[in-house]
């Protein structure tokens, strides 16, 4: 596809990936399979003297009409215009006129620089702290926020599972809603992906003691999902639940007290920075450690 002269004469090709490909250098991910239909993705990969030496695959969102964007050079091939042409090959793989999104973590400064080299605008800011719910200040921030009157926290092993898939969809549609249009033909489909890898007993649900089966707000758990970090998804089911906040807040404490429990020391907390609690649970947590996250819109290169 495209060919880079280099100063060890060895050509660089970048081309579609194969089934037989190899991410042969060091520093890069296992190449994934490409997919059709609404798990579409493609890859393509780099490749000198017959090594794969970097990647750019291109994923349908799986909810919003949106791909996500993954490109990585390994360390020894870089800053040569490689991880450009990558990304200007995955762009032509495209099959519709969607926005492409990268995500930039503040732990990981290469992502941003690329981003702004490649033209980026920020889609949305994601604070994602981190609790410690074995120390001192977390155990005296959960003991502060104890379920309201009246309501009562369930495990997700004890909640209604059916209240508990309504809540997440009506949660995702929303919370989905400034990053792009939804495809909410495709939520039911993520929630039964996303629920098949959520620890059923430190997450927690928020419900009336009157209606259990209708969930109110939720602390979602991925337990170790990468770098040790343990992911906790939380909200309000509806944007406008009144006493929103007290009802996300008891549910991120209860879930912080079963983790704390476990001894696990790293919980990321996954929220966005326009959704309606989620900020002010953030303004309210104890002294924290934080790897914010940027979703970045890239700028696609014109075609041909
Ligand atoms: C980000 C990454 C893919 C860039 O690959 P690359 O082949 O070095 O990229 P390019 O040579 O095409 O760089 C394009 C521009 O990005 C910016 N950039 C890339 N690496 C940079 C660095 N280390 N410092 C400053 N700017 C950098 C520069 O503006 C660069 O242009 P320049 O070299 O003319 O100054 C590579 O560093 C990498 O794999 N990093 C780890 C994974 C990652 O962060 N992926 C991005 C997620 S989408």
């Amino acid at each position: 596809m495209t060919v880079h002269s280099s100063t060890d004469s060895s050509a660089v090709v970048i081309r579609p990936a194969r089934p037989a490909d190899q991410a042969s250098s060091d520093g890069l991910p296992p190449l994934r399979p490409d997919g059709d239909g609404p798990r579409w993705r493609r890859t393509v990969v780099a490749e000198r003297a017959g090594e794969v030496v970097g990647l750019a695959s291109m994923q349908l969102d799986p909810v919003t009409e949106n791909y996500l964007c993954e490109v990585v050079v390994a360390p020894a091939h870089r800053r040569a215009g490689i991880g450009t042409s990558l990304y200007g090959a995955a762009c032509q793989l495209l099959e519709r006129p969607y926005r492409v999104q990268a995500r930039a973590m503040a732990r990981q400064p290469l992502r941003r620089l690329f981003a702004e080299a490649l033209g980026c605008e920020l889609v949305r800011h994601h604070p994602e702290p981190w609790a410690d719910p074995t120390t001192t200040p977390w155990r005296q921030w959960i003991d502060a926020h104890p379920v309201p009157d009246g309501h009562t926290a369930l495990t997700l092993a004890e909640a209604d599972p059916a209240g508990v898939r309504r809540a997440w969809l009506q949660y995702d549609e929303w919370s989905h809603a400034p990053v792009g249009p939804v495809r909410p033909h495709h939520l039911v489909d993520a929630w039964e992906r996303y629920r098949s890898g959520l620890d059923a007993d430190t997450s927690t649900v928020v419900v009336e003691e009157a209606a259990p089966e209708e969930v109110l707000a939720f602390c979602l758990v991925s337990a170790q999902q990468w770098e040790g970090r343990t992911l906790a998804v939380s909200e309000t089911a509806a944007p406008d639940q009144e006493d929103g906040v007290a009802f996300l807040e008891a549910a991120v404490a209860r879930t912080l007290l079963r983790l704390g429990a476990r001894g696990v020391r790293r919980v990321e907390l996954e929220g966005h920075s326009d959704d309606p609690h989620f900020p002010v649970l953030v303004a309210g947590l104890p002294e924290h450690d934080a790897d914010p996250m940027d979703l970045l819109a890239l700028r696609r290169p014109a075609a041909g």
